[in-house]
């Protein structure tokens, strides 16, 4: 951050004379708006530049503040690696039926795109997914026998060029740990195996991340990115390497890591995103702030989910509620 800082600082006051006179507001703006302003680029005038900012310091106090991004409480439990084993196989059970239930609200999202570069941006998202690799000079073959390594997959690139293998689907690494800690195939994934509070997430994204009101959608994408880039894979990622420490078990945790990464860079990504909209659309900011706290408020839904799962699964032993049998998909 203070990298981005002096970096945004130096460009400033290097800048023309309007815009040395504003530097220190306009040092918030990622260096990306702040050259398009500079450059005099359509839309990118001081007066939007500031009503920006403003609405910058709303997101901060009226969105980024919300409990699921300051405070996941199941997800600082989590990182002690406590979990009995019935903890461990509700939370992948859930974690399954949300990741499934996102392809859904992803193929919406790819289907309500206005433009064709949203449509794309979306695809990428939806065939990374299902298992295309994002195809980067220099990334290295993560191809192997027995399997593919999410742990030495590229989180950058495009899947324009790049290779399917079923085994780089995200659902088949959370399947390599469900699988070893108990699981049939027909007990994680499916709809039918989410509790309400996990079902309730998925609801939302497929309403507001997947609707067909281009705007909500944004407010919903911003406030997901956001909520993914807020800490818990860190957490999970803790939690699962003190469980294995403590247990002896080598679950496999590449799934984690690997969106760890990702979202780190989706991070960097999703600010300027905004500001691009932002400087060249006008926005509803009452409704952008409204928006993403819904979509936040289903979030949050499923990690309260699974804070109530855990607590009531505290004193089992081993056993988990059997989720409804189903025909093997
Ligand atoms: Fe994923
Ligand atoms: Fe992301």
């Amino acid at each position: 951050m203070d990298r981005l800082r002096r970096f945004v600082e130096k460009r400033v006051t290097t800048g023309p004379a309007s815009i040395r006179t504003t530097d220190a507001e306009l040092a918030r703006l990622t260096p990306a708006a702040l050259q398009a302003v500079r450059d005099g680029r359509a839309g990118y005038t001081l007066t939007r530049a500031r009503a920006f900012l403003r609405f910058q310091s709303r997101i901060d106090s009226e969105l980024l503040n919300h409990r699921v991004i300051s405070a996941n409480g199941y997800a600082a439990w989590f990182s002690h690696g406590e979990q009995n084993e019935a903890q461990l196989r509700a939370f992948v059970v859930q974690f399954s039926v949300f990741s499934n239930q996102f392809l859904v609200a992803q193929l919406n999202k790819v289907i309500n795109a206005d433009t064709l570069e949203g449509m794309r941006a979306s695809k990428e998202i939806l065939a990374n997914e299902l298992g295309v690799t994002f195809n980067k000079a220099g990334n290295a073959a993560v191809s192997r026998a027995g399997g593919y390594d999410p742990d030495h997959a590229g989180t950058e690139g495009s899947v324009q060029g790049g290779l399917f293998h079923f085994e780089a689907g995200h659902f088949e690494w959370l399947w390599g740990i469900a699988k070893r800690i108990g699981l049939e195939f027909p007990q994680v994934g499916h709809r039918r195996n989410g509790t309400p509070a996990t079902l309730r997430f998925s609801d939302e994204l497929l309403r507001l991340y997947g609707g067909d009101n281009y705007e909500i959608s944004q407010a919903a994408s911003f406030a997901v990115e956001n909520w993914a880039a807020a800490g818990f894979w860190k957490q999970l990622i803790e939690g699962f390497r003190r469980y294995n420490e403590k247990r002896g078990t080598h679950l496999p945790i590449g799934f984690f890591v690997w969106h760890d990464r990702l979202e780190a860079q989706h991070a960097r990504h999703t600010q300027e995103e905004l500001e691009e909209y932002y400087f060249q659309t006008p926005l509803a900011e009452d409704a952008f702030i409204r928006y993403g706290n819904e979509m936040l408020d289903g979030v949050a839904a499923f990690w309260d989910g699974l804070e109530e799962q855990r607590l009531a699964l505290a004193d089992a032993k081993s056993s988990l509620p059997s989720p409804r049998p189903g025909p093997i998909s």
